[in-house]
């Protein structure tokens, strides 16, 4: 039921920090979220996913947090969040919190704890071993960081002694082998639970059941070494198959999974009794090489992800580029692009997220310096080929690629100064986008035919559209560019066309030759022209 409600209805992900900011020292907070109610009421969202919002060191920008019960003051205090919730409720909204719980910030009280006395109970809370050879000297084991470098940081001042960190060395890794450390993930769960929340978006969830910690094999820069002995493990189902039965069923609950690492045939197996919907990678990645997706390869990896009972589908979030450039190419074609792949998460069968922004379109920076970036895995890695003698350019190239710096610019709301993102004469914590002026909500609320109105439209027809939000789909043979498919529920039955590429293709003959069809949507508005679909044409038609 609460999936269907989620299929239905899309998310929306709220980065905090880069939302709103209502108190003017240039970071978002969640009186700039109660202020921009109306307006995401506006878009059709009921569902919104905040980015963490515990206190944190934010080295990892909250996703290191040294505190599960509380509100990072930077973005408010628990009345805010209290008042946020009433507001939400008010309006039929509903809150997934995010949930980060393969590690903990290392400046939470149980690393504290655990650092200070190694007898502590707090120690078996994290995953700690005496390094290897006669002196200790190297770490236990040849895991690498997925923020690049070793996997292991030795303990200060125990020398040999190293702890794990699957990310930076401030985010150190939960020891999920240790029941206590289930107990008190469970009483954090039950807190927001009984709060009222929805549920939660669960960060690199398929990651938390380290196996055993036998060397690993090989990795890459999207794999890092050792992944093969905590990816998807079977202690990992358990652990999700006990939190949703013990804490989510009871209260109605949702459950999302970020699944870092897991094919699609492993995918299949968290949903279901584990999790409501999940995130796979393959969608993020266009290739070493690549900025832009090509259509064949977005294609292929959308249908094949169909094939789970319930995907998340997104093209966006605070970790990955913006969809313009990505998967469609930037130049006159953009903004048709942009209204196809809004349109496109609003066909596909399983749940649309949607990232805050992308509604209207906003873009990587043109150029954000490395004293600009905030990001620690642009940092990282500038650094981690610093040491391999790569050349600049290539650095470069690579850093900004990987760097998470482009959809964590701060929202444009209006061309005025400080973007009512913040107040004027206000620094934002990270620059505006270059684009800003032109692409922001107020300019697209005046024009009909904006990107904006269009994702409105979009949201709306699934809301209403049984076939579209529920229905089974079914793909057709067509163009190795265009996808072709159909929605079915009951009677109902819906004919989605979508050219991914930027050239003109022929009008597939299943279209041509039916003529009981109705177009719901499309993002040109000139009549349809029978048999050519325009650069990034897409069309919705009720079939009878
Ligand atoms: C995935 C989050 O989306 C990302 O922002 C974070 O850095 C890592 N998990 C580690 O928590």
């Amino acid at each position: 039921m609460e999936r269907d409600f989620l299929c239905r209805y899309g998310v929306y992900q709220i980065y905090p920090i880069s939302f709103c900011d209502a108190d003017g020292d240039g970071k978002g907070d969640l009186k700039g979220i109660l202020g921009k109610l109306d307006y995401l009421q506006s878009l059709g969202i009921r569902t919104l996913w905040l980015s963490p919002v515990y206190p944190s060191p934010m080295w990892d920008m909250g996703y290191d947090i040294a505190d599960y019960f509380n509100i990072n003051p930077i973005f408010g205090t628990m009345d805010d969040f209290d008042r946020l919730m009433e507001e939400t409720k008010k309006r039929g909204m509903r809150i997934v919190m995010d949930l980060v719980v393969n590690h903990t910030s290392d400046r939470h009280p149980w690393f504290l704890k655990a650092l200070g006395d190694p007898s502590s109970p707090y120690r078996d809370y994290y995953i700690f071993r005496p390094g290897k050879g006669k002196e200790r000297k190297t770490p236990p084991n040849n895991w690498t960081s997925t923020f690049f470098g070793s996997a292991w940081k030795e303990v200060p001042n125990e020398k040999g002694m190293y702890y794990l960190h699957l990310y930076s060395e401030h985010q150190p890794d939960l020891n999920w082998k240790n029941e206590a450390v289930y107990q008190s993930v469970k009483k954090i769960m039950e807190y927001w639970m009984d709060k009222g929340v929805y549920g939660f978006r669960c960060d690199v969830i398929s990651e938390i059941y380290k196996d055993s910690l036998e060397d690993g094999k090989k990795g890459s820069l999207s794999k890092p070494i050792g992944s093969e002995h905590y990816i998807a493990k079977r202690g990992c189902h358990q652990i999700l198959k006990r939190l949703r039965k013990e804490v989510i069923e009871p209260q109605n609950g949702v459950l999302i999974g970020e699944c870092y690492g897991v094919d699609r045939n492993q995918a299949k197996d968290f949903l279901g009794d584990e999790l409501d919907t999940l995130f796979g990678f393959e969608i993020t990645d266009p290739g070493l090489l690549r900025r832009h997706m090509r259509p064949k390869d977005l294609k292929r990896i959308l249908i094949s992800w169909q094939d789970l009972s319930c995907n998340g589908n997104y093209f966006e979030n605070h970790d990955q580029h913006r969809a313009i450039g990505k998967y469609v190419r930037e130049g006159p074609f953009e903004k048709e692009g942009a209204k196809m792949l809004i349109a496109l998460l609003c066909s596909l069968k399983g749940i649309p997220f949607f990232y805050q922004g992308e509604e209207i379109g906003m873009k990587d920076y043109r150029s954000l310096s490395l004293s600009d970036s905030h990001d620690v895995v642009r940092k990282f890695l500038d650094a981690f080929l610093k040491g391999y003698f790569v050349p600049k350019p290539l650095r470069e190239y690579l850093s900004r690629k990987y760097g998470r710096d482009d959809a964590r610019a701060p929202m444009a709301f209006t061309s005025q100064e400080g973007h009512g993102f913040t107040k004027p004469n206000v620094q934002p914590w990270q620059k505006f986008n270059e684009l800003s002026d032109r692409i922001n909500v107020a300019v697209q609320e005046k024009d009909e035919t904006s990107l904006l109105n269009f994702f409105r439209q979009c949201l709306s027809l699934r809301q209403s559209d049984d076939a579209l939000s529920l229905g089974n789909i079914h793909f057709l043979k067509s163009d190795p560019e265009v996808l072709l498919f159909l929605r079915l529920k009951g009677e109902e039955k819906r004919l989605c066309v979508f050219n991914l590429s930027e050239k003109e293709k022929v009008v597939p003959d299943v279209i041509i030759e039916n003529n009981t069809k109705t177009l719901l949507l499309s993002n040109y508005y000139q009549k349809e022209i029978e048999e050519s679909l325009l650069p990034y044409e897409c069309r919705i038609y009720k079939v009878v």
